[in-house]
C-alpha cells in the first residue's frame, strides 16, 4: 500500500517508516517540522535502503497544500502522527493544542474523504483512560477525565473519528492507544531529541547520562506501588512502529472501527528504569526524590491481548533493549540531529 504518514519526520513516525518499508509498503510524508528535523528522513532512507523518502513540508491545517499532495499521489491509507504532544505546554497554550491537533485532523480527514482515501490509523494515547478504572487496562475500560488539554485532544479526536466512521461505514478507523514509548532504532541513527528540558522520564535519564543534566528528579516515592514510584508500561518504539504495520494489514481486511492498546503488559517503576539503565549501560544516574508531579497517576499498564489476538502483534523488546537503545541513540547523537 501507499501510505500518507503525517508527522513522519518525528520520533514515532520515523521508526514507523522503516517498518513500513520493511513490510513492502511505500510512503509519502507530510510534516511541518515544528518538532522535527528532516535529517531523520535522510537517515530513514539510509536504513531502509531507498534513495529518499518522498517528503512535503506541509502543515496539515493547510488545506490547499494537502490537496496538492493527494492529487500528486494515489494514497491508500493515512497513519496520522502529526500533532503537538507536550503535556505541560498544552496547559499553558490550550488554544494552540486544540487548534493544531483538532483543527489539523479535521482538515486532513476532509481532504482524505474528498480523495476517496478513507483508511486512517490514529495515534492515540493511554492518557484517554485518565486515572484508569482497572489495571491492567483493557480497551473496554471506560475513558476517563484527562488532566490536560493535550490528553483532551486525543480523547476528542477519538470521538470525532468514531462519529465519522459511524456516519459513513466506508471509513476504516483504527485508534491505537500507545502506552509509554521509549528507545530508539538499534542502529542509533534515529531517535528522540526533545526541545528544552525533557518532560518524559527516558529522555531525562539519557540527558543525565550524557552529562547535560546533573541529576534526575524522581517525582514522588509515596505512591501505592512496590517501591513507591510511579509504574508505567514502557514500550520500545520499534515495537510500537511494527504495531502500525500490523494495524495496516488489518485495515486491509476492513475492520470498520477498532481500538487497540499498544503496550507490553508489563509495568515498571521509575526506579526500575533507572536501575536497569545503570545495570545495562554501566552509567550512573544520580537522582533525588522530588514531590509528586501534578496530574500523575500511580500505575498505568496495559492488557495488550486484543492486539495480539486480532492483529497478531505483540511487543518483542524488553526493558534491557529499551534502556540500551535509548542510550545508544543519545550517546551517538548528544545534541540530536545536526541542524
Ligand atoms: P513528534 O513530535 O516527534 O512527532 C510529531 C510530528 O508531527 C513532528 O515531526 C511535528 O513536526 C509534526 N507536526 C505537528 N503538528 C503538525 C502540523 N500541524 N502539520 C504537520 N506536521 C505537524 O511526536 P511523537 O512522539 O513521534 O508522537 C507522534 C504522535 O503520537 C503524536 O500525535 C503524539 O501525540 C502521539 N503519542 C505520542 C506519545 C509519546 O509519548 N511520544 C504517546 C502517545 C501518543
Ligand atoms: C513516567 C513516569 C513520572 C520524568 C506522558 C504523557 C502521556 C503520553 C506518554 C503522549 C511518571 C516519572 C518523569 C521525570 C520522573 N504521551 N518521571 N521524573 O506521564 O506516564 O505519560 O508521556 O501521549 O500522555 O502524559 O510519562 O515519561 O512523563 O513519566 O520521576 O523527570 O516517570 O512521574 O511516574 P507519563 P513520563
Amino acid at each position: 500500500m501507499n501510505i500518507l504518514v503525517t508527522g513522519g519526520a518525528g520520533y514515532i513516525g520515523s521508526h514507523t517508516l522503516i517498518e513500513l518499508y520493511k513490510a513492502g509498503h511505500t510512503a509519502v510524508v507530510v510534516d511541518n517540522l515544528s518538532n522535527s528535523n528532516p535529517e531523520s528522513l535522510r537517515r530513514v532512507a539510509e536504513l531502509a535502503g531507498i534513495e529518499q523518502v518522498p517528503f512535503y513540508k506541509v502543515d496539515i491545517r493547510d488545506r490547499e497544500a494537502l490537496e496538492k499532495v493527494f492529487s500528486q499521489h494515489k494514497l491508500d491509507a493515512c497513519i496520522h502522527f502529526a500533532g503537538l504532544k507536550a503535556v505541560g505546554e498544552s496547559v499553558e497554550k490550550p488554544w494552540e493544542y486544540y487548534e493544531n491537533n483538532i483543527g489539523g485532523t479535521l482538515v486532513l480527514v476532509d481532504v482524505m474523504r474528498q480523495h476517496g482515501c478513507k483508511n486512517i490509523i490514529f495515534s492515540s494515547s493511554a492518557t484517554v483512560y485518565g486515572d484508569p478504572a482497572q489495571i491492567p487496562i483493557t480497551e473496554q475500560c471506560p475513558k476517563g477525565t484527562c488532566t490536560n488539554p493535550y490528553g483532551w485532544t486525543k480523547s476528542m479526536l477519538e470521538q470525532v473519528l468514531t462519529d465519522i466512521q459511524h456516519a459513513d461505514p466506508s471509513w476504516n478507523v483504527v485508534l491505537l492507544r500507545y502506552f509509554n514509548p521509549v528507545g530508539a532504532h538499534p542502529s542509533g541513527r534515529i531517535g528522540e531529541y526533545p526541545n528544552g528540558i525533557p518532560n518524559n522520564l527516558m529522555p531525562y535519564i539519557t540527558q543525565v547520562a550524557v552529562g547535560k543534566r546533573p541529576q534526575l528528579g524522581v517525582f514522588g516515592n509515596d505512591y501505592p506501588t512496590p517501591d513507591g514510584t510511579g509504574v508505567r508500561d514502557y514500550i520500545h518504539v520499534c515495537d510500537l512502529a511494527s504495531g502500525h504495520v500490523s494495524a495496516l494489514q488489518a485495515i486491509d481486511r476492513c475492520c470498520g472501527l477498532a481500538i487497540y492498546n499498544l503496550g507490553t503488559g508489563q509495568g515498571y517503576s521509575v526506579l526500575d528504569m533507572v536501575h536497569a539503565f545503570e545495570r545495562v549501560n554501566h552509567v550512573p544516574i544520580p537522582y533525588t526524590i522530588q514531590p509528586r508531579r501534578a496530574g500523575d497517576i500511580a500505575t498505568c499498564y496495559s492488557n495488550p491481548a486484543k492486539a495480539e489476538a486480532e492483529l497478531g502483534w505483540k511487543a518483542r523488546y524488553g526493558i534491557d533493549d529499551m534502556v540500551r537503545d535509548s542510550w545508544n541513540w543519545q550517546r551517538n547523537n548528544p545534541d540530536g540531529y545536526p541542524c
